[in-house]
């Protein structure tokens, strides 16, 4: 199949984009870089064997992105291209707004026009807001999200929902990510964050190469194991192979539908920092700090719609994220600046 990627530049996209090269796909990428680096489509074309097409796109700019489609036709778009940091978005929200909602509302309009109907968007848990139940399964309510960056994912998904229903033969497959963390097996793909991580493991692997001295950890006095947050954390490459089945099993989607994309079972910070200790052999200093404003104490999912609807579950646990995750950083202390 001929597939258009938004943001296969990134983080997560990059990742999938092997995935789909090594399925035989053939991949065009669309990525702007605003948040990623050209060296990794390098790294996926060394890795593959196959390099994908690149076009430099702002998702934004309609006229561009129509020039993308004249050139198509595409089989079907995985959506990754977007804004995701969730405490920027309080800062700057016009700009996640526009980002997040006219790239997609840009995006949908030009596969309508291109009779492409078929799409994979990256959703995300944050849909969900603070959980009424765990595990958090599709039919909790949505839309108590407390982030502008949340709130364009539940708008997103909405729009999707009453796209679909026009009857025009769309398949959405919404899907609704944990907290994907590690990096490729080769150590030659991963998460490279700009600036100062806001998550917690490119946080704890900038500690255990030396890039910075300590891990805040936010909060010890939750209602867990530990009293530290507890979170799904999932590979990404199981997360990237979980498109792979959405796209084989895109006649389940017809309309829109939303699947978790989860292990089914929490980690806490503590256990991350441990495990990152244990696969790196060196010491990670870690502060007990305040809770950070926002945070939910325990959030995991219930996977067992991916099973049923896409065969589809995760195969790597805390101990393939954390050598994984440091043979990437490792290997490239400066993520894609090392070169
Ligand atoms: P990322 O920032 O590494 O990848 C997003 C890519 O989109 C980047 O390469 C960036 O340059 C590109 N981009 C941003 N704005 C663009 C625009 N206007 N036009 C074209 N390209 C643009 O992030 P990621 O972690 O790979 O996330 C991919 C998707 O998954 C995002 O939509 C994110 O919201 C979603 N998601 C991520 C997580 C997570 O924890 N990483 C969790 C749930 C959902
Ligand atoms: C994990 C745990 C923190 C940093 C975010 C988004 C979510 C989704 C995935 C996109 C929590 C603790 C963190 C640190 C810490 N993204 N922590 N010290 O908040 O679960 O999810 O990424 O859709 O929408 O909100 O992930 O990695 O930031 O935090 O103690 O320096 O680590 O409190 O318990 P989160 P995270």
């Amino acid at each position: 199949m001929r597939l258009l990627v938004t943001g296969g530049a990134g983080y997560i996209g990059s990742h999938t984009v092997v995935e789909l090269l090594e399925g035989g796909h053939d991949v065009v990428v669309v990525d702007d870089l605003s948040n990623s680096s050209e060296v990794a489509l390098d790294r996926v074309a060394g890795l593959t064997g196959r390099r994908p097409e690149f076009r430099r796109v702002d998702l934004v700019d309609n006229d561009v992105l129509a020039s993308v489609f004249d050139d198509g036709p595409y089989d079907c778009v995985l959506h990754f291209a977007g804004l995701k940091a969730v405490g920027e978005s309080v800062e700057q929200p016009l700009r996640y707004f526009r980002t997040n909602l006219i790239g997609t509302l840009n995006l949908l309009t030009e596969m309508d026009r291109a009779g492409c109907r078929d799409l994979i968007f990256s959703s995300s848990a944050t849909v969900y807001g603070a959980p009424q139940a765990l595990p958090l399964i599709e039919t909790h309510p949505t839309g108590g999200t407390t982030s502008p960056y949340g709130r364009t994912k539940h708008m997103i998904e909405e729009i999707c929902y009453d796209v679909a229903a026009t009857g025009a033969g769309w398949r959405i497959a919404l899907l609704r990510y944990f907290n994907p963390v590690g990096a490729h097996l080769s150590g030659r793909i991963g998460e490279d964050p700009k600036g100062i991580p806001n998550n917690l493991v490119p946080y704890v692997l900038q500690v255990a190469v030396g890039r910075r001295p300590h891990v805040d950890v936010f909060g010890n006095d939750y209602p867990t194991s530990d009293g530290t947050g507890v979170r799904d954390y999932l590979h990404v490459v199981d997360l990237a192979k979980g498109h792979l089945a959405a796209m084989e099993n895109i006649d389940r989607f017809e309309g829109a539908r939303a699947v978790n994309l989860g292990t089914g079972s929490g980690n806490s910070v503590l256990d991350v920092i441990n495990g990152f200790a244990e696969a790196s052999g060196r010491r990670i200093a870690y502060e007990f700090a305040d809770r950070r404003p926002g945070d939910v104490p325990e959030l995991y999912a219930d996977p067992s719609l991916a099973a049923e609807l896409l065969g589809w579950k995760a195969e790597r646990g805390l101990a393939e994220i954390c050598a994984d995750g440091w043979a990437w950083q490792s290997a490239n202390p400066n993520g894609y600046a090392s070169d």
